[in-house]
């Protein structure tokens, strides 16, 4: 299986933003941990990070043809990207939707999720623990 997972602005700064709500673990460290779930579970996986909204739906719409499915953490895009709903509609891929904070529980602008009316399911609040639990349940649908 094929997969495509695409996090949102600043979270290349992990282990340097707001390390009391995200952690202190990097973004290098995300990116290994991610590779290891997949290799250990004999999955291909791209990891794509961008701080710009387009290029992010640019990766989206690649992806087509060529993925079987899309773990995304939109970032701050979340709350405000009708757009990349928009992509991930037009692909129809099967999408899981991944937030290391709960933002459920955080300020109020946080608690809308664009994507989440797409995504066949969201994990927050749980770390890196999120990805690998998108990553089991696409395996899980292959
Ligand atoms: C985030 C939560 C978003 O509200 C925030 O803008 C982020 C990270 C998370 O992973 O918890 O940048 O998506």
């Amino acid at each position: 299986m094929r997969i495509l997972v695409i996090n949102g602005p600043n979270i290349n700064m992990l282990g340097i933003r707001e390390k009391s709500i995200y952690g202190s673990q990097t973004y290098e460290d995300l990116i290994h941990y991610i590779k290891e779930v997949c290799t250990q579970n004999e999955m291909e996986v791209e990891i794509f990070q961008s701080n710009h909204e387009g290029e992010i739906i640019d990766a989206i719409q690649a992806a087509y043809g060529k993925k079987d499915g899309i773990i995304i953490n939109p970032a701050a895009y979340t709350h405000t990207s009708i757009a990349i709903l928009d992509a991930l509609k037009a692909v129809s891929l099967p999408a899981v939707e991944v937030h290391l904070s709960n933002i459920y529980e955080r300020d109020e602008f946080r608690h809308i999720s664009y994507v989440s009316k797409v995504c066949i399911k969201s994990f927050y609040g749980l770390g890196f623990k999120g990805y690998k639990n998108a990553i089991l349940l696409l395996k899980s649908l292959d």
